[in-house]
């Protein structure tokens, strides 16, 4: 079926050049290039929807060098023509132009995106434009296709797609990592007799932030539907300047009553082997351009993550390894650290050589609702760790035990949390989840190299353009 009326989408007319040879196409895009001689000039358009460019025919005996003169790199046109098989190399087909609209033009002089290469930086720096490039339209159309097959993924499992709150009054990581949300005139704050901030003049009556997970409602959401899924933005203000952080991205987070740590392991993996078997099939054309450009063994790459059974290791285990490794880390490893990437891609990528599910995580390190091993020392953790990318999945098994998972709650000061609390205190059962960050997801599958360059307005510290 034609994707659009008003046009002919251009990436129809390449799935089934046969169907519209000998017809009239009418194509609207933006114009990559041109190039040609005295007697005939080649366009190549691109509508965005497909990394492939439709070459366009222009006879100078029909259009005069006077009228194509505004076709340059960056304006829009509209091409009525001839679909005909093409006698050039490169291409299958192409149109003869019969009538020509021009849109809108760009000078050369100052339009940014010209014909050569740009840098990621530069690109970063015109983030509102960049969705022009070859690049960033692969990368969008491979972002949307995963966002599709996620909810694909978990409908078809019958999960249910849950909404939980983008503002929130409490802190799901316990990380206090969280921006403020509020509508109090900063230059005169309303102060209580003790000379405390006085929230209760703040807009919810009580201070409030942006999320920085959905799971806790998520819970809420699991133990009456038995199994939901979220997917929406989420926002971290560490200040943490690296290619895998983003001060807001999005996060899946499914979570599953009855589900046991093997069973959260199980779905993980089958998750993400979907999603990458997903992009695979459905965005050949767009890893082929990014593999060709950026990253040669990225398809291989993919491909080994779907074929191969992820490892299952605990984190002692893994402690073993990186300190028999011999290997000089830049941080220092010992049991109970907080591992950083570097200890993460060792384990990953020199030691197994396929992605790791690390379980069982010093407690301390790990937030508070993960449920606590019999040892006393850890808890019920699951990171899933990938080659390039470290940290892709985070989840546990949950503490169900009301006066364990009170007790936790009041050693570490964490206050507000009776709803929370009101699922182990009324039908409590066993349950899991994990938190997939999407762009880390995507990072892997397109193989870019920054995280800042997989989403349309990237936000990090000091930068919040558009
Ligand atoms: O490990 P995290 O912090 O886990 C949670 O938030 C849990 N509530 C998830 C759950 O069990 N429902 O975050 C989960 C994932 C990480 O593994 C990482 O992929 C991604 O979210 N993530 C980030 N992605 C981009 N920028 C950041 N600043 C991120 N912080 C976490
Ligand atoms: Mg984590």
């Amino acid at each position: 079926m034609d994707k659009d009326i008003r046009r002919t989408v251009i990436s129809d007319i390449f799935a089934d050049p046969a169907k519209y040879v000998g017809k009239t196409v009418d194509v609207k895009g933006w114009v990559r290039t041109r190039r040609g001689n005295k007697n005939v000039q080649f366009v190549a358009l691109n509508d965005g929807s497909t990394i492939k460019n439709l070459q366009i025919v222009f006879d100078l005996q029909q259009f005069s060098e006077e009228e194509l003169r505004p076709i340059t790199t960056g304006s829009s046109i509209h091409v009525q023509g001839l679909l005909i098989e093409s006698q050039g190399k490169g291409q299958s087909v192409e149109v003869q132009a019969q009538s020509l609209e021009i849109y809108g033009t760009a000078p050369v002089e100052s339009y940014p995106l010209q014909k050569k290469g740009h840098s990621m930086e530069f690109l970063r720096d015109i983030a509102h434009l960049r969705p022009r490039t070859n690049t960033f339209s692969a990368v969008l159309r491979i972002r949307h296709a995963l966002a599709f097959a996620i909810h694909k993924f978990f409908n078809d499992k019958g999960f249910y797609y849950f909404h939980t709150p983008l503002i929130t009054a409490s802190d799901a990581e316990g990380a206090g990592a969280q921006f403020q949300v509020t509508t109090l005139n900063l230059e005169e704050l309303p102060k209580t007799e003790d000379g405390k901030i006085d929230y209760s003049q703040d807009f919810f009556g009580k201070m409030a932030s942006l999320t920085v997970s959905g799971q806790l409602e998520g819970e809420l959401g699991a133990t009456a539907l038995g199994a939901i899924y979220t997917f929406g933005p989420t926002f971290r203000a560490e200040n943490s300047n690296t290619p895998r952080h983003l001060s807001e991205f999005w996060m899946i987070e499914p979570e599953m009553a009855f589900y046991e740590i093997e069973d959260n392991m199980d779905l993980a993996e089958e998750f993400i082997k979907f999603c990458i078997n997903y992009a695979l099939e459905h965005c050949a054309d767009d890893i082929a351009f990014l593999a060709e450009h950026f990253d040669k063994e990225l398809p291989e790459r993919l491909k080994f993550v779907v074929e191969n059974d992820f490892v299952r290791l605990p984190y002692t285990e893994g402690i073993k390894i990186l300190e028999e490794s011999g290997k000089k880390f830049e941080f220092p490893v010992y049991w109970g650290v907080d591992l950083a990437s570097e200890h993460e891609r060792y384990l990953v990528e020199e030691h197994f050589h396929k992605p790791v599910i690390l379980t069982d995580y010093p407690k301390e390190i790990k937030a508070f609702y993960m449920k606590q091993n019999d040892d006393g020392k850890t808890v019920r953790a699951m990171d899933v760790l990938f080659p390039k990318i470290g940290e892709i999945i985070g989840g546990s098994q949950r503490e169900e035990n009301y006066d364990k998972l009170k007790n936790r709650i009041d050693e570490l000061g964490l206050t507000g949390m009776d709803w929370y609390l009101d699922t182990r205190r009324f039908g409590t059962v066993p349950h899991s989840g994990f938190g997939l960050g999407f762009e880390r997801l995507l990072l892997f599958v397109s193989g870019m190299q920054n995280i800042r360059d997989v989403i349309p307005f990237p936000r990090y510290p000091k930068n919040c353009e558009f």
